[in-house]
């Protein structure tokens, strides 16, 4: 027997309990993992609490990522002992998830845990770290460089845009963070390498068609009204790297900074990245992520406690990285 979070639908609310369950339970997978840690992302919280509508069968044990050690496996790639790290392919939404002391998973959709990690950092990094990689890698892939000019990352206290700060600073970008939290979160996303913080309000006007260039790249993760003023800021022949919708998935946007600036839109998708994608951007946060990043914007919780972080991550109130140990 071991620990698990269930969520159940009772009238239409989605409540979270901890229960033991035995291995027959467990969904099919020819992988079977011993889980260390889960960590808990946006979509985790819109599962959990019933916020979003994630997650369409139940009973279902949310964490959309996991790393972990390999138990049994029925797939020659895998042996019992290896290490493996888990983002992504409907995991926690549709077949039971990281938030359970063991895991029953397909071994496609494992990567080996990349040498540089163990599983407390690879989850630290986490479905959020790993999409900022990929962020951070499409504005590579449109030729934006460091010496272009700055960086706008939105979001930035949040675990994707904590984590695209920190890549882009060791990069050499001159990197800007709008937070909704300036007093609060400033000083640690200076820590992590941005170079000025920019107060949310200033994006929440209504942005006029174009406005005055700023910006030579920009990782958003809010969507909606904030991602039409960057839209409308980017210099001629930037690129947007947009991958979230903390702030509402509409985006009250004209055709202009397409039509007359050559911007460029690049829609991010973790959850179906191709394996080859996922396992150079996961070798690429080992060669950048700093060792300082994995001692300031993490809190380690326990399995209990991610129903109470779970409303926090949903009001905005997480800061980084929140990791579950199982
Ligand atoms: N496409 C993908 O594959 C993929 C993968 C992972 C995540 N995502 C999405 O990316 C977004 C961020 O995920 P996350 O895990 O980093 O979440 P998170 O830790 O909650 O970060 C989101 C951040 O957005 C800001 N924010 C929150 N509510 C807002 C609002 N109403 N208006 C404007 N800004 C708001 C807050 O930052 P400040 O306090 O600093 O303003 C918050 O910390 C989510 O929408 C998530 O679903 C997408």
């Amino acid at each position: 027997m071991f620990n698990a979070l269930i969520l159940n639908q009772e009238e239409k609310r989605t409540i979270a309990s901890i229960e033991q369950i035995d291995e027959a339970q467990l969904p099919e997978g020819d992988v079977l993992i011993d889980v260390d840690y889960s960590s808990l992302n946006y979509k985790d919280g819109l599962a959990i609490t019933g916020k979003g509508k994630i997650i369409r069968n139940f009973p279902m044990v949310p964490g959309i990522d996991l790393a972990g050690t390999v138990v049994d496996s029925k797939d020659a790639r895998y042996q019992a002992g290896d290490k493996v790290v888990l983002t992504g392919w409907g995991v926690g939404e549709n077949h039971w998830g990281g938030m359970a002391q063991r895991a029953s998973l397909k071994a496609d959709w494992l990567v080996p845990l990349p040498q540089g990690l163990d599983s407390k950092k690879a989850m630290m990094v986490g479905t959020a770290g790993f999409t900022a990689m990929l962020c951070v890698q499409a504005l590579l892939d449109a030729g934006i460089k460091p010496e272009d000019g700055e960086i706008l990352v939105t979001g930035a206290s949040g675990g994707v845009g904590s984590v695209a700060v920190t890549l882009l600073a060791e990069l050499g970008y001159t990197v800007a963070a709008v937070t909704g939290r300036v007093e609060q979160n400033g000083p640690l996303l200076e820590k992590l390498g941005a170079s000025r913080i920019i107060d949310r309000v200033e994006f929440e006007e209504p942005a006029r068609p174009l406005e005055k260039q700023i910006w030579a790249g920009a990782v958003d993760t809010v969507g909606s009204k904030v991602l039409a003023k960057v839209l409308a800021q980017m210099d001629y022949n930037s690129a947007v790297a947009a991958c979230g919708l903390a702030g509402g998935f509409d985006l009250p946007t004209t055709v202009m900074p397409f039509i007359l600036r050559n911007v460029r839109l690049q829609g991010v998708d973790s959850v179906m990245c191709p394996t080859e994608k996922r396992i150079a951007a996961w070798e690429k946060l080992v060669e950048l992520l700093p060792d300082s990043y994995f001692e300031q914007a993490c809190t380690e919780v326990e399995l209990a406690e991610a129903p109470k972080y779970a409303e926090d991550i949903t009001n905005g109130q997480v800061t980084g990285r929140v990791v579950i140990k199982l």
